[in-house]
């Protein structure tokens, strides 16, 4: 089960325990914070970037595997579409069938509007069906939403756009009632409160949780809401273009059988892009935490529709991956495992850092002990220790099985019991912090009734996201999107659809010189089997 140098290095994490569980690491200083970001941080490693050559954020980077997506052709640059055959014909068009596009479909079929579901691959699909550690809401007595923000805003290096965080902590109460009463069951104690703990940078204990599968715990019941609605979605299909009119208004998308490859039309007043993440791009060659499908194509779709990108260039890197075993390298170790006790130790069996620094920050630090010498070798790499048994003896015996109890159960299906042995572990590309650019009401800056919510959305969370806020934010922008576009649908008159667009996207490409070769969106991972 382990190596011989493994199995060393745990004598010394066993040996240290007691006095590290003595006293708390100190958390770092601001200085120290930037230093180790700017040090070891993968967003400041410049090989790991490209200009923009084209489009509304021309001149700016953004990583070298989205910039090629960016610089790519139109799947459909030389079909010829015809717009007149009309397919589907909706008020509202949600892309995704993911948290974000399913609480906006729930909220659209809620006001009244002809709304569906398009998505490449089933409904639920997507990474809030990952999510494990919990969705923050600041809705007890020694907790507010202004606490909330100041939290978030600092861990996210003072770059929210205000308007979004603050949408975003103040609707957070109001979201967990909402969920409770479609049905999720979060953990709750005996007088029926529910249980709350920390993650990484938050002042007060405000995550909400089911157990540790609380995204696959909330993408049940929004699914199945949306199946009792009768809300139509349309599975294995993916949207490869926006439609414009003459107004230059969004008027729905070109659709793409995933099996066939046939083209479909759907015709919409109003869109919402919730694709969500880029994982599967897996930047810089980390593994990933994401789902199949995370491949940025709302980003795609957007931009070359002339919407503008915000904070592309910043990623996120879960600091804990699974390190070793190899068959799970990159899944996710949630931050409720360090919420609950467990402490980062290297390979000498010493705490380098606060278990609950903000994500950047402990991914670096990680990424330090490694590039230093003081990772565990494991065979595709490297990692450090997460001390788990610490949470047995914190928690009391039977705390991990209780709480945690899909992380025990994905070891123990390789000889690992995390109750009596710590685990390796090393970042995994987890989230795009950045993403199209909205305002308060989910719109985006450049296209009429073209709406984004989820983690296609840039600039809710600023430069780094606190664990939590991704639940968070499907739920309050998905929400918000779907009344939003339902509203807006009553007064939408639709002109002559084009995709004119598509064609000056491409001149412009070619006049920049920048035409990279491969289509986008790109829809599934490059490794993907393509077997007709
Ligand atoms: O660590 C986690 O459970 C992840 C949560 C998040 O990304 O919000």
């Amino acid at each position: 089960m382990f190596t011989a140098e493994m199995l060393e290095s745990i004598k010394k994490v066993e040996a240290t325990r007691a006095e590290r569980m003595s006293k708390e690491p100190r958390r770092m200083t601001a200085d120290e914070k930037e230093a180790l970001l700017k040090a070891y941080h993968p967003d400041y490693r410049e090989d790991g970037f490209a200009t923009i050559k084209v489009g509304p954020n021309k001149g700016q980077k953004a990583p070298l595997e989205l910039g090629q997506l960016l610089h790519s052709n139109s799947r459909i640059l030389n079909e010829n579409i015809d717009l007149t055959k009309v397919d589907y014909d909706v008020d509202v068009l949600v892309i995704g069938g993911g948290g974000a596009g399913s609480s906006a479909a729930i909220e659209a079929h809620e006001a009244g509007a002809n709304v569906m579901i398009v998505t490449k691959l089933r409904i639920g699909d997507a990474n809030t069906m990952m999510a494990e550690g919990g969705i923050q809401a600041a809705d007890k007595e020694n907790d507010s939403p202004v606490q909330h923000y100041l939290d978030a805003f600092g861990g996210g290096h003072f770059a929210a756009r205000p308007e979004l965080l603050r949408r975003l902590v103040m609707e957070a109460p109001d979201a967990i009632r909402w969920l409770n009463d479609l049905g999720v069951m979060f953990d709750k104690d005996e007088d029926g409160r529910m249980v709350t703990t920390h993650g990484g940078g938050t002042s007060r204990k405000r995550m909400h949780a089911c157990k540790d599968y609380s995204g696959a715990e909330i993408m049940r019941t929004l699914r199945d809401e949306v199946i009792n609605r009768g809300i139509p979605v349309v599975e294995f299909t993916s949207a490869v273009e926006l439609i414009k009119d003459d107004k230059g208004q969004v008027a729905g998308a070109v659709l793409m059988n995933m099996e066939t490859e046939d083209y479909l039309v759907a015709r919409a007043k109003t869109v919402i892009i919730a694709t969500g993440g880029a994982g599967r791009l897996h930047y810089q060659n980390f593994p990933t935490s994401n789902h199949y499908g995370a491949t940025a194509d709302g980003l795609v779709l957007g931009y070359r529709a002339g919407a503008p990108l915000l904070y592309q260039d910043t990623i996120q890197y879960h600091p804990t991956g699974v390190a070793y075993p190899s068959q799970i390298f990159g899944a996710l170790v949630t931050e409720k495992v360090r919420s609950l006790g467990a402490m980062l130790v290297n390979k000498d069996g010493e705490a380098y850092a606060h278990p609950l620094e903000t994500r950047d920050v402990s991914a670096s630090a990680i990424i330090r002990e490694c590039a230093n010498g003081k990772g565990v070798e494991t065979p595709l790499g490297s990692g450090v220790w997460l001390d788990t048994p610490m949470i047995e003896i914190i928690g009391g015996e039977g705390t991990i099985e209780k709480r945690i109890p899909a992380m025990l159960r994905m070891y123990m299906n390789y000889g690992i019991d995390m109750r009596k042995v710590p685990i390796l572990v090393y970042p995994t590309l987890h989230y795009q912090n950045g993403g199209l650019e909205i305002g308060g009401e989910g719109y985006t800056k450049a296209i009429p009734n073209l709406l984004v919510a989820g983690e296609a959305v840039g600039g809710i969370h600023g430069r780094n996201r606190l664990m939590g806020n991704s639940l968070l934010d499907i739920i309050v922008f998905g929400r918000n999107a779907g009344k939003a576009a339902s509203a807006r649908a009553k007064e939408v008159t639709l002109g002559n659809m084009n995709l004119d667009h598509v064609k000056a996207y491409a001149e412009e490409l070619k006049a920049a010189d920048a035409e990279f070769d491969g289509v986008s969106p790109l829809l599934l991972p490059k490794y993907a089997r393509h077997e007709r």
